[in-house]
This record gives structure tokens, sequence and C-alpha cells, in this order.
């Protein structure tokens, strides 16, 4: 079984695909994490995230970046955003979501372009969504108990500048595919996030 889960930043899309592989037992795959990989990588090589050739220089990166609590900062948040612009980064990237995807006994998986691009043959379609004042609450919260300064605004002017970007990008943009069942948890703490999407999937398979 492949689970799909797409939505914005802060939706609440991570906690649930997590929670959803624990659930069935499945592999999980936080994608944005590559995206983020590629956008740090460019940061270390001085390179240019809006140049389509550095950018995709970058999609070669180690994986040991994966591991590095800086590639959940907003601001290599935003370069994620910009690198995933570039349609040579995405297709770099498409053959390992893929595989993650398909392999055996099925996978979990989330980002902006599950159902739509790499998964559209998923079984479950989740599209995870919040109010934008609801998001920015939350990646405050995270980030000032993780010890990041930044403020509210700061924020929230990220996210609505992240979200018009993955929305408006031709290749790949963030949207909610046909058959996708939608979640707003702009009201709903976390476990009331995952027993709805529990029950969701639950009247799907
Ligand atoms: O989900 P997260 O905030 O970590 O993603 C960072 C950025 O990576 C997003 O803003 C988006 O531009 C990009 N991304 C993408 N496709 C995915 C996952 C993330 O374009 N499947």
């Amino acid at each position: 079984m492949i689970i799909a889960v797409d939505g914005p930043t802060a939706s609440g899309k991570g906690t649930i695909a997590k929670a959803l592989a624990r659930y069935f037992g499945l592999p999980h795959l936080d994608t944005g994490l590559l995206y983020r990989a590629v956008g740090r990588q460019v940061e270390l090589a001085g390179g240019d995230p809006d140049a389509p050739s550095d950018a995709l220089a970058a999609a070669d990166f180690d994986d040991s970046l994966l591991d590095e609590p800086e590639l959940r900062s907003e601001a290599v948040g935003g370069l994620a955003s910009r690198v995933s612009i570039h349609p040579a980064v995405r297709e770099a990237l498409f053959a390992r979501q893929r595989a993650f995807a398909t392999q055996a006994g099925g996978a979990v998986l989330d980002g902006r372009d599950i159902g739509t691009v790499i998964a559209p043959d998923a079984q479950v379609k989740l599209y995870v969504t919040a109010s934008v004042e609801a998001r920015a609450q939350r990646r405050y919260a995270e980030m000032r108990d993780s010890g990041r300064a930044v403020t509210l605004e700061e924020i929230l002017d990220n996210l609505e500048r992240r979200d018009a970007r993955d929305s408006a990008r031709k290749d790949a943009p963030l949207t909610i595919a046909p058959e996708a069942l939608v979640i707003d948890t702009t009201s709903l703490g976390k476990d009331d996030a995952i027993a709805a999407a529990l029950d969701m999937v639950n009247t799907v398979t």
C-alpha cells in the first residue's frame, strides 16, 4: 500500500505521515528533506539556488547531510523552495522517491507532489492543509522551542512566499490530486488530526 500525503508547510502533513507509517508498519519518507538537502548543498558550495546548473550539481549531495539539524531551519526551507522550481532537480530526485514508494510492502511519503507525480498510483492520497495563520503559529512555536531566533512576522512572510512559489511553479506545483481526501487541521490538535487521518484511510482501504 502506498500512502501519499501532500500539503503546504506546517500543515501537519509530516506528523500525520509519521503516525500513519507507525500505525500500518510502513517505512516513511519526508521528501521535503531531499529538497532541503539540495538547498543546503548549494549554500555550502557557494552556488546560486536560482541557477539551474548550480542547483542540479547540488542534487548530488552526500546523504550525511540529511541528518544535519540545520536542514530544518527557515533559511534552508526557503532555499529548498527555490531549488525545487528547476525541473532537472525534480527529475534528479524522482528515481529515489519512486523506488522508496514502490518497495515491497508499501510506504508512506509526504511532500508536495506525491499523489500527483511521484506516486499517482497511490491507494490512499491525503491532502493536509490549514490556514496560513495556524501554520505560522505552529512553525513559530517549533522554532522557539528549538532555540532559533525568529519573529512570527518573519515566519508568516516566509510561509506566504513559499506557498506562492510552490503553487505557482510550472513543474509539479502544489495542488490537490483529484482523488485526494482533504484534512483541514486549522482547529485540530495533533492527536485529533492523526485520528481524522486514520479514519479517512480506513474508509478507503
Ligand atoms: O516540506 P518542506 O517544508 O520540508 O519542503 C521544503 C520545500 O521543498 C518546499 O517548500 C517545496 O518547495 C519543496 N518540496 C517539493 N516537493 C516535495 C517536497 C518538498 O517541491 N515533494
